[in-house]
This record gives structure tokens, C-alpha cells and sequence, in this order.
């Protein structure tokens, strides 16, 4: 294991500097996200919430994850349903201050494409295959697919998704906007994702997670919500900053 490089189980977690590169490492299992994946995901959380920072996640394995764990899922009755175990896990991802990137190779699925729909800026690789078969098993995708998808692609295309389970294909999801990028392979969808992480980094961090919170206000929160973070920023030093150094460029040339 790498000096910078922490296991918490089936999540594997890499100090990148200017981001945190954390991998579900359940590859025998299609990494399915089961109740110890979830407390690593909460756990990863309580860090990045504390200690600001991009995160970017991936799946070992050629895959992202093949959903929910099925065999967990099985036992799970309506007290464990109310409970919202994958859906408070995938809130609380979505919360984070600074932005989430997923890298999405392989299979993405039920809960796994639940949990590319929380992040704010996905990548895709030419075997992704994304989609909620979880009307094929007798439950319905309650992690955040009935609205988050809706926001993502519009409600034509996730009525097919959700109601008749179709999977879309790389192509299909680039051209959804479902993801912003297909690279040739996982490791080049990794570099893209890394490029924008280390971008996010060079950007004022009180200005990104800003507008991460008023991207994700609801709508009638708007235009109010928009100026009152602006206004915090307007008095921050590191606007001042940044005006002068861009102002004093150009005078300089
Ligand atoms: N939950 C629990 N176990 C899972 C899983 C899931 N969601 N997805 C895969 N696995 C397990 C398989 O049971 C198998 O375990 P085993 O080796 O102990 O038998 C192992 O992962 C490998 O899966 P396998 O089906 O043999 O791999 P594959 O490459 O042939 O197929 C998938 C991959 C993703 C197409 C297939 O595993 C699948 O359909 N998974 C379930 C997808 C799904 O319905 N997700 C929604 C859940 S909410």
C-alpha cells in the first residue's frame, strides 16, 4: 500500500493533495455496496466535511458498482427501507462542501448509478453501462434516482430508465449529459478526473463551495440565496486578491 494510501475496508482512500481519490475495492463482489461500504462512505464523509477538499471515486476492477448488495438487500425490511440506509450515505456525498467527480468504467447499477448520480460531475469509460434495474427485483430505486436522474437527463429518458429499466451505453450517457466525458479507458477517465480536481484546487475554495450550495438550492430559493453568498464573498479578502492580481496582470502587459 502506498505511503499516502489508507484502507477503510472495501474503500480504498489516496491523499492526492489536491483531492481525495477514494476506490470501492469489492472487485469479487462487482463492488455492491453493502452496510461496511456505506459506514466507509460515512466515515470518508465526516473527513471531507471536516478538511474541505474534491473527491473523486472510482470502482476497482472494471466496474463501478453493481448496486445495492443483493444478498444484504434480501434481509432488509420496512424499518431498514424508512432508514434510508444507501440514501443518507449517497445525501451525505452529494452535501459535501467541495465537488465529487465519479469515474464510471463498467457496470454502474441500482444503488452504483445511485451513487454516480450524487456526485456533481461524472467521467465515463467505453464500458460503462448505467441504469436502475431495481423494478427487476421487486423494489424501487429510493437512493435518489426518482429525482436526481430526473434533474440530470429530464423525465423522458429516466421514465425509461426507472420504469422499464433500460441501461444506457457510454455513448447514450454522453450524449444524456448523464456523463461530460468519455475517455478510452479507465486510466485515461481517471487523469480527465483528476485534471479537474487539481483545476477545483487552483479556484477559490469559498467561491466553488458557494456556488456548489446555490447550484444545489431549490429553485424557489433563487435569486435570494445567490446574493447572500455573494455577499460574504464580496467582503472575503481572497476576492480582493484575486481582482487585484487579474487587474494588476493586465496593467503590467
Ligand atoms: N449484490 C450482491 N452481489 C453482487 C451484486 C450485487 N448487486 N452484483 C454482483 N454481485 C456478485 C455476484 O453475486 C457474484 O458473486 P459470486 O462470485 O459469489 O457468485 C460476483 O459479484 C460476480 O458477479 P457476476 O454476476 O458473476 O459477474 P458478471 O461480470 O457476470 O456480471 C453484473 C456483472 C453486474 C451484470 C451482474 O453481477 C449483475 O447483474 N449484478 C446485479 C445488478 C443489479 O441488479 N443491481 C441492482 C441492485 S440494487
Amino acid at each position: 500500500m502506498a505511503e499516502n494510501e489508507t484502507s477503510n475496508g472495501p474503500l480504498k482512500i489516496e491523499d492526492r493533495g489536491t483531492h481525495v481519490l477514494a476506490s470501492l475495492d469489492r472487485p469479487e463482489k462487482r463492488n455492491a455496496i453493502d452496510q461496511e461500504l456505506v459506514d466507509a462512505l460515512h466515515a470518508l464523509c465526516a473527513e471531507l466535511e471536516a478538511a474541505p477538499r474534491a473527491l473523486v471515486l472510482r470502482g476497482e476492477g472494471g466496474t463501478f458498482a453493481a448496486g445495492a448488495d443483493i444478498a444484504q438487500l434480501r434481509e432488509r425490511r420496512a424499518a431498514d427501507a424508512r432508514a434510508g440506509i444507501n440514501t443518507r450515505a449517497f445525501q451525505r456525498i452529494n452535501a459535501l462542501p467541495m465537488p465529487v467527480i465519479a469515474v464510471l468504467d463498467g457496470y454502474a447499477l441500482g444503488g452504483g448509478a445511485e451513487l454516480a448520480y450524487a456526485a456533481d460531475i461524472r467521467v465515463g469509460t467505453p464500458t460503462l453501462k448505467i441504469g436502475n434495474p431495481e423494478t427487476g427485483l421487486g423494489i424501487i430505486a429510493a437512493a435518489g434516482a426518482t429525482w436526481r436522474l430526473r434533474e440530470l437527463v429530464g423525465e423522458p429518458l429516466a421514465a425509461e430508465i426507472l420504469l422499464a429499466g433500460r441501461v444506457l451505453d457510454a455513448e447514450e450517457a454522453l450524449r444524456a449529459g448523464l456523463i461530460t466525458h468519455l475517455e478510452p479507458d479507465a486510466d485515461a477517465a481517471l487523469v480527465r478526473a483528476e485534471k479537474i480536481a487539481s483545476r477545483i484546487a487552483s479556484l477559490d475554495p469559498a467561491a466553488t463551495q458557494a456556488s456548489k450550495r446555490v447550484l444545489q438550492a431549490p429553485r424557489d430559493a433563487h435569486p435570494a440565496i445567490d446574493l447572500a453568498e455573494q455577499a460574504i464573498l464580496f467582503e472575503s479578502p481572497e476576492k480582493m486578491r484575486r481582482m487585484t492580481e487579474f487587474l494588476e496582470r493586465k496593467k503590467a502587459k
